[in-house]
């Protein structure tokens, strides 16, 4: 059994869907894949008792208590280790890592960011879509690199901006899709590299 882990920081509607997703057999056998644990950097994290709640280890990480970037990055990447992840999927971790962990993971790691990259990298992307006068919106699952927000697009949802939009009403519009295209994503990744086993 190939085992991924998700990061989170908040609400972790995105985990819970790709969760769902593998437990409801929408990913079909083949794929031989379960969501193994999910780690926060937040004690707070919603996300963390929607995991449990759905029968997930959980694990916090609380970034806080580190003397440096790289030292949280290096116990986070030891506890990830412990699960050999044929696959690590940031959902809603607002951490920016170091280059070591990107290249630890390199291949393995996605992340999904709620605008139509290469539009709107970084914060505030709805409110940045509604200020440029963007007539649609969207969410991207890309390939992690050590540029933020830059690597390879695995899929996109595009939504309309409608005219009294605001930045909360057109997140979660985008939202909604994030929860379809995610799960999908991950399916086709593991799909695309079925030879791809546990790693340490
Ligand atoms: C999602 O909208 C995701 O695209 C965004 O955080 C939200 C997490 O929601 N990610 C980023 O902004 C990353 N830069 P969730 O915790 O309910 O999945």
């Amino acid at each position: 059994m190939r085992n991924i882990v998700i990061l989170i920081s908040g609400s972790g509607s995105n985990m819970a869907a790709i969760v769902r997703a593998a437990e409801q057999g929408r990913w079909g056998q083949g794929l031989n894949a379960r969501v193994a644990a999910v780690l926060s950097n937040r004690a707070d994290a919603q996300g963390l008792d929607l995991a449990r709640d759905l029968g997930i280890a959980t694990q916090v990480l609380d970034h806080k208590t580190f003397a440096s970037r790289e030292a949280f990055d290096a116990a986070l990447m030891a506890e990830i280790d412990r699960y050999a992840p044929a696959l690590v999927v940031l959902a809603g971790f607002v951490r920016i890592l170091t280059p070591g962990f990107v290249a630890r993971y390199a291949g393995r790691l996605l992340n999904i960011h709620p605008s139509l990259l290469p539009a709107f990298p970084g914060l505030n992307t709805h409110q940045r879509a509604i200020d440029a006068g963007c007539r649609f919106a969207g969410a991207t699952v890309h390939q992690v690199t050590a540029e933020l927000d830059h690597g390879a697009i695995l899929a996109q949802a595009v939504v309309p901006v409608l005219l009294n939009d605001t930045a909360e009403s057109l997140a979660a519009r985008v939202l909604t899709q994030e929860h379809w295209i995610y799960p999908q994503a991950v399916a086709e990744f593991l799909a695309q590299s079925p030879m791809r086993s546990n790693r340490g």
